[in-house]
């Protein structure tokens, strides 16, 4: 079955580039993002770990730990990080899971057998401290992801876990937020100090409470 927004995300043990782990002791008090990729030596794969690794900064800054994964070896994916390393101008700075056997795979639904018998998706995870699965997105081999917008989405993620709030669309950090249709507009009052304004009786716009 597949999982849902809400789950707890499976834990498994696996070997990666950067030693074995317990998934649910590597999410500790952190934010993971754990997505797929179909296969190790291929262009857009090579991209997109190389991206994610560039955009260390920004996932520290959010308590992120990025953790990629393939049914590729462990040797396969040490072969391969000097070619992202080189391709990407980066260090490698988070874990490759192996998943030979497809058992974190299978565990996550990421083989979707009618776009590709064998191989991963591009599936992405992203999982919250409380090892709940706070969001997924699927992407066909062909397109490589944005992560501007994981980042943009871990950050309405974060947001709206600690206030009444949701994010309109295209939102970005540091613009106005729609208060939650269950806070009456004498709560909002004292729950949102710096004012909100009606567009609808169900449409309240208020500044970014956490700035
Ligand atoms: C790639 O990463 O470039 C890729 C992988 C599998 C199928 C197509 C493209």
């Amino acid at each position: 079955m597949s999982l849902r927004l809400g789950d707890i995300a499976p834990d498994f043990s696996a070997d990666t580039t950067l030693g074995h782990i317990n998934f649910h002791e590597f999410i500790g008090d952190s934010w993971v993002l754990l997505f797929s990729h179909p296969a190790d030596f291929t262009p857009v794969c090579t991209t997109e770990l190389g991206k994610t690794a560039l955009l260390n900064g920004e996932f520290q800054k959010r308590n992120v730990k990025p953790i990629a994964i393939s049914v590729d070896s462990l040797e396969s994916h040490n072969k391969w990080v000097p070619d992202i390393e080189e391709v990407n101008s980066v260090k490698m700075n988070f874990p490759i899971i192996a998943d030979p056997e497809k058992k974190v795979a299978l565990l996550y639904d990421m083989i979707h057998p009618n776009a590709s018998e064998k191989a991963t998706v591009r599936s992405v995870f992203v999982i919250g401290p409380d090892k709940k699965i706070k969001l997924t997105l699927t992407y066909p081999a062909s397109t490589g992801r944005n992560f501007t917008e994981i980042l943009r989405v871990i950050d309405s993620l974060q947001l709206t876990a600690n206030y009444q709030v949701a994010t309109p669309a295209d939102w970005v950090n540091g613009e106005d937020v729609i208060i939650v249709p269950a806070v009456s507009n004498e709560d909002a009052v004292a729950k949102f100090p710096k004012g909100f304004t009606s567009v609808k009786p169900y449409l309240r716009k208020t500044p970014q409470p956490n700035l």
